[in-house]
């Protein structure tokens, strides 16, 4: 049996016959695909004839694996088997390496090759041969033949055809960001700030792009007085126009984190039955349509006993279909603006002192379960612990960013930023939470140089208006 020291040597040894042995056709298929499998980065001037023959290899991952070694090649020799056996391969995973293999030649000749593959049943090999032709994007043909796919099925297709074709407007992108404040960096009139207002007034004050992130738990549906809606389908309308005036106001590719979860509107009688609405589903697909990338879900796991016991009838009965679970969860759902930038592009906007000083350090939840003891407040009825404000707050921002709660209560965001060395931006409609906010903000310990201030929506519009003011 080979071993990969053994490999590694006859590589540097350049031992063509070496190769030619194991790599032999009628090979066992254990040391073929061992040694496939190990070749690493080939060195210049490999012999890639050796691979050819497995090209007919009957298991289709012999075949994938001898087409993506001789992709590593980069050598237009084998242009022609490739193509050959791109276009008659049945098995889309090695279907796809010869794709990518002739797109890595880059080479003008491939382009009507890859071209034939943008009709393929699977949109994975669409994307490859996109790959392979945008290194040619500048050519007329090119550009034909990948415009259609802007209209295709298929979502990821389409969005990185339509990024990678769209004209960029040089000219028109730079002004727009001379105006734009630096990515790090929010409007002043914002930090540290409680807007006693109804949320969908206020967010009309705020510049575009000014938060790095928002963290809220909304109203539940009817569940409790402060929020009354004339039906189920208002209520998801109204958090949609908050949300997509949230995405306006959120900085590029940066979060938005809901919690949420199921809430009954209790029977109007014993003659009728109570009515669960699934929020965070119902929420889900509204979100991403606006332009909200899922990221994740977390659920906060709360103890047994913080539960509303639904169990009793069941408990007695035991009869089948009238078994009720007593909820403990509520999720935390994590979205990002939608951009074409990765999330390094987003770390690479803040200085190496900021980026060291937002480090999480120790130990930290490593699963999608939180386990969270529930708080309650003397004077909110529904506030969620400063421990998930912290988590989400730590893990989605840096030291310096302002942090948005459009639903803020009794101020748990605002304060859970401050002792993470963020500013906060809450608005709330209740004067009486707005009050407890700042009861909390005060007398936090830390003493920021931007003092927690409360405003009315007249307020913030002066403000605003100055902060225009040259
Ligand atoms: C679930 S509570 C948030 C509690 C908060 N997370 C805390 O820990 O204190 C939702 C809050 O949204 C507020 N609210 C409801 N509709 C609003 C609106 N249109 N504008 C601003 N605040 C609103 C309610 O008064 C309530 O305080």
């Amino acid at each position: 049996m080979i071993t990969k020291s053994q490999i590694d040597t006859e590589k540097l040894r350049a031992n063509a016959p070496f190769f030619a042995r194991v790599l032999a056709v009628n090979n066992t298929e254990q040391t073929l695909l061992f040694t496939l499998e190990n070749l690493g980065r080939l060195p210049k001037g490999f012999d890639g004839e050796v691979f050819l023959p497995l090209f007919a290899h009957s298991n289709p991952k012999i075949r994938c694996l001898a087409v993506k070694n001789v992709g590593k090649l980069k050598d237009e020799a084998f242009f022609e088997a490739v193509s050959s056996f791109a276009r008659a391969e049945k098995n889309t995973l090695s279907r796809r390496e010869a794709v990518s293999a002739i797109g890595r030649l880059k080479t003008e000749k491939a382009i009507p090759v890859l071209s034939q593959f943008l009709t393929d049943p699977d949109p994975k090999i669409i994307l490859q041969a996109v790959r392979g032709l945008l290194c040619f994007k500048e050519h007329p043909e090119v550009q034909q033949c990948l415009t259609p796919l802007c209209e295709h099925p298929n979502e990821l297709l389409r969005e990185h055809v339509t990024q990678a074709l769209a004209p960029v407007r040089a000219s028109e992108s730079i002004a727009h960001s001379r105006r734009k404040l630096p990515h790090s960096i929010s409007p002043t009139f914002l930090k540290n700030v409680v807007v006693c207002a109804d949320v969908s007034e206020a967010l009309q004050t705020i510049p575009a792009e000014s938060v790095h992130l928002t963290f809220t738990s909304p109203p539940y549906y009817n569940a409790r007085d402060y929020t009354i809606f004339e039906s189920y389908e208002a209520y998801l309308e109204f958090l949609v126009a908050v949300f997509a005036e949230t995405h306006r106001i959120t900085k590029e590719g940066r979060f938005l984190v809901l919690n949420t979860s199921p809430v009954i509107v209790p029977r109007i009688s014993r003659a009728h039955a109570s009515k669960r609405y699934a929020i965070p589903y119902d929420i889900h697909p509204r979100l991403t349509e606006i332009g909200w990338e899922f990221i994740d879900d977390i659920t906060w796991v709360k103890p047994d006993y913080a539960a509303k016991n639904r169990n009793g009838g069941f408990f007695q009965h035991r009869k089948p279909l009238g078994y009720k679970a007593n909820s403990v969860t509520e999720s935390v759902m994590v979205y990002r603006k939608k951009t074409d930038k990765l999330l390094d592009w987003n770390m690479r906007q803040y200085d190496a002192e900021t980026i060291e000083a937002s480090r999480i350090l120790g130990d930290y939840d490593k699963t999608n379960v939180w386990q969270i003891n529930p708080s309650a407040d003397k004077v909110h009825p529904a506030v969620f612990p400063v421990e998930l404000a912290v988590r989400v707050i730590q893990f989605y921002s840096f030291k310096g960013d302002l942090v948005f709660d459009p639903f803020g209560g009794s101020g748990t965001v605002g304060q859970a930023a401050m002792a993470l060395e963020r500013y906060f931006l809450l608005c709330e409609k209740e004067a009486e939470y707005v009050e407890r906010a700042m009861q909390r903000l005060d007398a936090s310990l830390f003493s920021p140089e931007q003092p927690p201030r409360s405003l009315s929506l007249a307020e913030l519009n002066t403000e605003e208006r100055r902060n225009h003011k040259p």
